[in-house]
């Protein structure tokens, strides 16, 4: 596979461009070729040695970068913050630099402060040692693999057989929830009006300012739009992403119940009547069922693409590990 490529690290999606994209997909698209096969292995990273570096809980990041890794032949090295040395008062640089010395070509790096993987990358570079950092997901920051995935799921509905992004152009995405606090939606503002999709920001005004208008890419060739109205962001959108309430990050009371939270803003069935008919359902996980969206529609596999994006992760993360590693 000979495909260009630019990018050292993979820290957020700003700088990325539209051809950016169409390579992630076209390169994710034939690792979902072999992961359909009964041999679900390729030699691409062999004897190349990828650390999870998770210093913040995930299930479905750290699982499916683990398994991505061992799809393409590479050693994984998994770290659990709670067992580490951390807890004897060594530094995250410090742990960084211990996996460096055990030859680890590749960091995937988790954190709840905005920023770790970009110093660890700083790091890295500064010392030469040619190791490539993936963010698996900083603080409110960023989680370019997380809308990566969203990103080939869309385009997988929109063409099963060649996913690009030429697809989405002209496409209403309506992101609704916790966007304030979340590195997701930052991400996927970048990477969807970036393929021409037009994508509107909803929820309380506590919780989706106004600002994030301004918040558009280097390549901003769909527009974004902000509003506290559900029925205009859902009105004749072809796909729906919710998004989790972080209570781990909200320090003050920015809502008035959880009830009244689902009654105003949940995802329903009913609700996605004003959608088109088409419609499909997005959530990154993981999913307080009930309150952003209804238990019935996240279960519901005619409309809700949840599984889809978990399965998409492994053959999206394989493209990430392999362009950086190869
Ligand atoms: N979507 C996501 O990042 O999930 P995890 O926190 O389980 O990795």
């Amino acid at each position: 596979m000979t495909v260009p490529w630019n990018h050292h690290h993979i820290l957020s999606l700003d700088q990325f461009t539209p051809e950016d994209y169409n390579t992630v997909l076209q390169t994710a698209s034939s690792f979902r070729e072999v992961l359909s096969r009964r041999m679900k292995k390729v030699p691409a990273l062999q004897a190349q040695v990828v650390a999870n570096l998770f210093f913040e809980p995930s299930t479905r990041t750290r699982s499916s970068f683990e398994l991505a890794a061992k799809r393409l032949s590479a050693d994984t090295l998994n770290f659990s913050p709670s067992t580490s040395s951390l807890t004897k008062g060594e530094t995250i640089l410090d742990t960084a630099k211990t996996y460096l010395a055990m030859g680890a070509d590749i960091m995937v790096i988790r954190h709840k402060q905005a920023g770790v993987p970009s110093a660890i990358a700083a790091e890295m570079d500064r010392l030469n040692s040619g190791v490539k950092i993936l963010n698996a997901g900083d603080g409110q920051h960023a989680h370019p693999t997380q809308a990566l995935l969203d990103l080939f799921t869309i385009s997988c509905v929109l063409d099963p057989e060649n996913p690009s992004i030429s697809a989405l152009k002209g496409k209403k995405v309506a992101i609704v929830g916790d966007i304030l606090h979340s590195r997701v939606a930052r991400s996927n503002i970048w990477s969807l009006t970036t393929a021409g999709a037009n994508v509107y920001l909803c929820g309380t005004p506590t919780l989706v300012p106004k600002l994030f208008e301004d918040f558009l890419p280097s390549y901003p060739y769909g527009k974004l739009f902000v509003t506290w109205k559900l029925e205009e962001a859902l009105k004749d959108a072809d796909f729906v992403m919710t998004l989790r309430l972080q209570h781990e990050r909200m320090s003050d009371h920015l809502l008035p119940s959880l009830r009244e939270y689902h009654q105003y803003y949940g995802i329903t069935r009913e609700k996605i009547k004003l959608c088109k008919e088409s419609v499909k359902i997005l959530h990154p996980g993981p999913v307080n069922r009930g309150v952003e969206i209804s238990s019935d529609l996240m279960d519901d596999p005619r409309l809700s693409l949840i599984p889809d994006q978990v399965t998409s992760g492994v053959a999206v993360r394989m493209a990430l590990l392999y362009l950086i590693g190869r």
